[in-house]
Order: structure tokens, then sequence, then C-alpha cells
């Protein structure tokens, strides 16, 4: 038996991220680029990117929008999918973190497709026109239920939403935190769970990224 910890979560993660994912030079520029620039390293595992990659490719999207660029990692994977036609908006609060971003995106070949927007989300958000297919919600926790709100307006029925870090080491059944990121991950699976445009599930990952887990919605 091989044992379940963190570092073999790590190792399996790794195994099935070179078997299905590969490498990828532009991906993989990307997360440098990030690295040099100082900035955290927290971007989806590979695995996952290829998960939106798969989502957005499956529900057909053209019109993605995400919330929380970073280094642009997970914008490079959807704006692959959303073909040459498609489009993402990509939401990032720091200048600093969007200039990296957008050369690694212009660098990938897909920067025609991509548009960063500077700015906090809730300032962001409501000056967006709607009709995405696809909202993929990374960024401040604490946000999360007035980016899902966002999310429904801004989207349609059959529009998919994924927010990540929805499991963040467990603690979401620890009724003594007082982690604010934890609280808005919390207040956003409640939403999922009572607000009637949404009807949603939620995954735990192991892996890169410790124990973790995403939540996937579909708009009513
Ligand atoms: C954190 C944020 C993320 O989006 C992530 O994937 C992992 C960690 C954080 O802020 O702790
Ligand atoms: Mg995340």
């Amino acid at each position: 038996m091989v044992d379940s910890n963190p570092q073999n979560w790590r190792a399996a993660d790794d195994f099935l991220a070179e078997l299905l994912v590969g490498s990828d030079p532009a991906l993989e520029a990307a997360l440098a680029a990030q690295r040099d620039a100082g900035m955290p390293e927290i971007e989806v595992a590979p695995v996952a990117g290829k998960l939106l990659n798969l989502l957005v490719r499956m529900s057909g999207a053209r019109r993605v929008l995400e919330i929380g660029t970073l280094g642009g990692y997970s914008t490079i994977w959807m704006a692959r999918a959303v073909g040459e036609n498609g489009r993402v908006v990509s939401i990032e609060a720091e200048a600093a973190n969007a200039a990296v971003a957008r050369r690694s995106i212009d660098a990938a070949g897909v920067g025609e497709r991509v548009d960063i927007r500077v700015g906090r989300g809730v300032d962001v958000l409501p000056t967006l026109v709607g009709g995405f297919d696809l909202v993929f919600i990374d960024a401040d926790k604490e946000s999360n239920t007035a980016y899902l709100d966002w999310a429904a307006k801004l989207g349609h029925p059959g529009t998919v939403v994924i927010l990540d870090n929805v499991g963040r080491d467990g603690e979401i059944i620890n009724d003594a935190t007082s982690d604010t990121k934890v609280l808005g991950t919390l207040e956003g699976l409640r939403m999922l769970s009572e607000d009637p445009r949404f009807d949603a599930t939620a995954l735990q990952t192991v892996g890169l990224k410790g124990w973790d887990g995403i939540a996937i919605a579909l708009i009513a």
C-alpha cells in the first residue's frame, strides 16, 4: 500500500499530469514568468487546467469570464479551448500581475482571444456586457458570493460556473474557523446550495495543491 500523504498525492498528481497533460512550453513559460515576478504560485494544477479546457470544449463555450487572472496560466488553458472566434475576459486586481499575464498569454499565441480588465472584481464586473457561457471564479474568496451573483447575472440558462478552492484543507468542516477565506468559501457553497439560479456539486481534490476542491454549477 502507498501511504496517503501530501507527498504521495503530489507524486500521483505528477504522474497523471505527465501522462495526460505532458510537456507544454507555453504554459511552463507562463509559470516561470509568474515565479520570476515573485507572484504567488497558486495557479490551478496542470490536470485542473486541462479540466477547465475540457469543460469549455464540452459545453461549447465561446465567451468565457475568468475572475482572477494571476499569471494567466488558467487563462491560456481556456483561451485555447474557446476557438479562434471565442473570447476570454479575465479580471485581475493587480496591474503588475496583469502585465505578466498579458506577456505570457501573447507569447502563447492566444493574445487576440483574451481581454484582461485590471481592477477589483466588484468594480469591473458591473461594466461588463453579459452573455458569458462559462465563468471561472478564482479570486479573493471573501467575495465569492458577489462573484457568483455576477456570474448568474452575466450568464444565461446553461452557463457553466466553476468555483475554485472549495476544500481548503478540510477547513470547510471546522465550525470554529475564523479564516475569512474559509468563511467566504462556505458562503459561496451555501449560495450554490440555496440560490435557485444554481444547480451545483463539488469535488474534493488532492495533489499538487494539497487537499482542496472545486465546485461546478449550471445556471438555471
Ligand atoms: C489561494 C487562492 C487560490 O486561488 C488557490 O488556488 C489556492 C490558494 C489562497 O488565497 O490561499
Ligand atoms: Mg484557486
